[in-house]
Formats: structure tokens, sequence, C-alpha cells
């Protein structure tokens, strides 16, 4: 592994826009700073935490809602003694999605947070794009073309990069050695329809971690076959597996931590939300059975455990008492861990930036 002091040099002014565009090695970086993180807060308060980016600022451009991400990356940056300013874009001059011509060049977004900021986080997708599939991520890798200041996805509709880094995590500490553990991201149903962001990011970051994930879903419930590909090149580089099946109990035989969560068909992210849903909602009606049950849990790992990104729906991707169990959920530990990720891709991309 090259210096640590090389590889903290080399993420300076680096974008975050896939987790497949940093190395195993940048990668490692990041979870050992979040840890570090964890720890100085855990021991001493958030307050003992090295103000590494004090006097900047970091721009929260969100087109699409959020719960966590946005309060983690606020909370991230007031720890690391710079400021987050959060900008919805519906208040903007922006009018993404709506007439083209209507909102403003991307490159002159840039060049104005290039000046005002030193970092960039971007959310847009799902309702923001209608669903349809790369045009988010397309929207991102313009800006970060245009901008110098480093670019964050905080999730468009093909990845959840450090949303991947705070899973990842959990799964270490819940299981130290995660070479051969088994981790399987299952389809569940639910009348909210998601995007593919949570699950495509585990399934291409957790096989460099030797994790043999299983992606259970029901037929028609493919996800991207590029980011399938990829996956598998990691997972035999990595002396892992990536296995796909619509065999739910044998998918959950034996497996060491499940995430259930409901995704969109291929066909609705190629068409758009509002041409396809309710099409989509009378398939999803065959499958409200793909939810997390007790007994569901009662064939894993006797260590298994629930993870899971949040928002979780109740009742539908799995059972309050499944979720609530605290001996075999660890959903509040994966959100903590969020905090702790997030802080760390912060202080290394914008440290340094001008
Ligand atoms: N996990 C996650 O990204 O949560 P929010 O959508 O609430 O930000």
């Amino acid at each position: 592994m090259p210096a640590l002091r090389h590889l903290v040099r080399e993420l300076s002014g680096r974008d975050l826009i896939s987790t497949l565009d940093w190395s195993d090695e940048e990668i490692e970086v990041a979870l050992k700073l979040s840890k570090e993180f964890k720890e100085i807060a855990h021991y001493y308060g958030t307050e003992a935490i090295p103000k590494v980016l004090a006097g900047k600022v970091f721009y929260m451009l969100f087109f699409a809602p959020s719960t966590r991400t946005r309060a983690a990356f606020e909370s991230g940056m007031y720890f690391l003694g710079g400021h987050a300013a959060y900008i919805d874009a519906t208040t903007t001059r922006l009018a993404f999605g709506k007439e083209e011509k209507a909102g403003e060049a991307v490159k002159d977004v840039a060049a104005m947070y290039d000046v005002y900021g030193h970092g960039l986080g971007i959310r847009i997708l799902d309702k923001a794009i209608d669903y349809r599939y790369g045009v988010g991520n397309a929207y991102i890798r313009e800006m970060a073309s245009a901008a110098n200041i480093p670019v964050i996805n905080m999730a468009d509709d093909m990845y959840h990069p450090t949303q991947g880094l705070a899973d990842i995590l959990t799964f270490i500490e819940k299981f130290q050695n995660p070479q051969g553990k088994k981790y399987v991201i299952m389809w569940a149903y639910s009348p909210e329809i998601r995007g593919w962001c949570s699950v495509q990011e585990d399934m291409i970051l957790f096989p460099r971690f030797g994790v043999d994930v299983v992606v259970a879903r029901p037929p028609g419930f493919d996800l991207d076959p590029k980011l399938v590909e990829k996956a598998r090149q990691q997972a035999k580089e990595h002396g892992a597996t990536l296995e796909f099946t619509d065999n739910l109990e044998e998918a959950l035989r034996g497996a060491h931590a499940v995430f259930p969560r409901n995704w969109a068909s291929p066909t609705l992210v190629q068409l758009g939300y509002s041409k396809f849903k309710d099409e989509e909602l009378k398939i999803y009606e065959k499958y409200k059975h793909w939810r997390v049950t007790r007994g569901l849990m009662d064939l894993m790992d006797k260590h298994g455990v629930l993870m899971h990104v949040l928002p979780i729906f109740r009742g539908y991707e799995a059972d309050d008492e499944v979720i609530d169990d605290p001996k075999h959920s660890v959903i509040y530990e994966q959100a903590e861990n969020g905090l702790w990720t997030k802080m760390a891709v912060l202080a290394l991309t914008m440290y340094g930036v001008k």
C-alpha cells in the first residue's frame, strides 16, 4: 500500500462520483479516517475533531429529498470547522428537467461554486429525473468536468458512494474479517418505487472487500448489466463471488447480512416513471411477499443481521420485529457510520483546496 501521506495528498481536490473512481487503497484510507473520527467523537466528543476544514464551504445542491444525507454532511462540515450551505434546487434558476434552455448552463453554475466554495455535493435521482437511468449521473459528471473544486455525489440514479462506504464500514465492524462472508441484496416490495443507487453501490463495493454478494430479486428486476459486469470483475480480483437468484430462501441460507430494498424494473428506468407507473405497480403486486420476516432471518447465520441504508418501509421491506431486534439489526449503527464516512470524504477531498 502506498504511504498514507501520499494517498491523502492524492485525494485532495478529487471528486467522488462512484467508488469505482477510487482505488482500493484510497477507499481504505477513507474508511481508516472514518474510524478515527468516530473514535475521537466517542472518546472525547465531536468538539475534539480536528478542524481541518476551517474557513471552507461545502455547497449541497439537492434536486431530491433527504432525511440523513443532508444532515450528516451538514453536521460533518461543522465538526470539521467549516460550513455547509444547503441549496434546494427548486428554489434556484437551474430548472433542471423542465424545458430545455429554461435553466442555466452547467458550466456557468460550476464557475460560480468554484469561487464561492471549496466543494460541491449534488443529489439528483428518482422523481427529480422521472427515474430515467443515467440522467442524474450524467448531470453530476458534467458539473464535475466543469468545476475545479471537488464534486461529491450525494446519490444519483446509479451510485451512492458515501452510503456504500458507511455500509461496508458497518459490515466490517460487525464481522471483522469480511472475506468469505455472505451479503444478500434483496429486492423487497414497497408501495414507494426506489431507484438503483444504493443497491448498485453495495453490489460494486462489497466484492472489493472479499464479500460474497448475492442479489435476490424476482424475475424482471435486473440491474445495470455494465455494473453487474464490473462487480463480477471486482469479485474475481478479490477472491469473492457475485450471484443472482430468484430463490429468496436459498439466498438467505447462511447469510451474514441482508439488505431488503425496493427497486424499479429496468423497463421503468428506461421509459420513465410518468409513462410506466401503473404497469409497474401491477407487476409489484405479485411480489408482495418479498419482505424480511423473522422466519427468513432464522435461515441466516446465527450472527446474521439486517442492514438498510434507510428510509426503510416498515411492514413492506421488513417486519417491525426484525427491524427493532437489537441483536440482529444494525440499521442505526449504519446511519451513524454515514456521518463518519461523509466526514472522511469531505476532509480528504477538500483539505488543501484553495
Ligand atoms: N440513506 C440516505 O441516503 O438517506 P436519505 O435519502 O434520507 O438522505
